[in-house]
């Protein structure tokens, strides 16, 4: 198991970019995330404008036991059934402080941890549905992310991920590779980051998947093993 604060793995797909030449640890990306959390809470809207119907695609049929990792501000809560026992966890007290309020907007019971994905304070197969949305571009161990997500699903539940990745339209895909440096030293996101990569490499057993906006989300439905 890593540590809370070991540094990313090097190169994982920017073998020349920043995450290769200054892994950001876990403290680093919680300092990020506390000088952009209101920022991103505010425009939250244009957000779902984009991925909220990925978002709702895949999390709007789980339960009951349901576990958002790397919540942030509670993006996703809305698209949760209103009878799930929804439970949020993220690295960034900034982000959970403004996914408590969500959870008070949108008038929903639910909780929020601070806690590493890497290393989830949670038993095994303690959950029905393990979601998570634009989030393994920012882990330090996406795949260590990916299989702790798997260690608290319970065997018969479902992993859901909504992810970002390169465009498969020539001149985004440029544009994205032409801002990954500058995107990964703001948020710590590795933006041209495959997740289909991330998910085979965690040995995920993905039994469903779809692209969109250009080839730049990708979900997964996971049957855990
Ligand atoms: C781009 S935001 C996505 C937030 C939310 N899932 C959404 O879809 O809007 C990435 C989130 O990952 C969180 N994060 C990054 N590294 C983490 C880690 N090791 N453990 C838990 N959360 C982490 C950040 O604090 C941030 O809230």
């Amino acid at each position: 198991m890593p540590t809370t604060d070991e540094p990313a793995r090097a190169g994982r797909r920017g073998e020349d970019g920043p995450a290769s030449r200054r892994p950001m640890s876990v403290d680093e990306i919680r300092a990020s995330y506390a000088e952009y959390a209101d920022w991103m809470h505010r425009f939250e809207w244009a957000d779902r404008l984009v991925t909220g119907r990925y978002r709702r695609e895949r999390f709007g049929d789980v339960g009951s036991r349901v576990l958002d990792v790397a919540c942030g501000a509670g993006t996703n809560f809305r698209y949760v059934p209103r009878s799930a026992d929804l439970v949020g966890v993220d690295i960034s007290p900034a982000m959970l402080e403004n996914a408590r309020e969500t959870l008070s907007a949108l008038d929903r019971e639910g909780t929020v941890r601070e806690m590493d994905a890497q290393d989830l304070d949670f038993e095994d197969d303690g959950f029905d549905a393990v979601i998570s949305a634009l989030s393994t571009c920012t882990f330090p161990d996406p795949v260590a992310a990916l299989r702790e997500m798997e260690r608290v699903c319970a065997p018969d539940g479902t992993i859901r991920l909504v992810e970002h990745g390169r465009s498969d339209v020539g001149p985004i895909a440029a544009f994205q590779e032409w801002r990954a440096d500058a995107h990964y030293e703001q948020v710590g996101c590795r933006w041209t980051q495959e997740p289909r990569e991330v998910v085979d490499e965690a040995g995920l057993s993905v039994v469903d998947s779809t692209t969109g906006l250009f080839g730049m989300v990708t979900t997964f439905e996971i049957d855990p093993r």
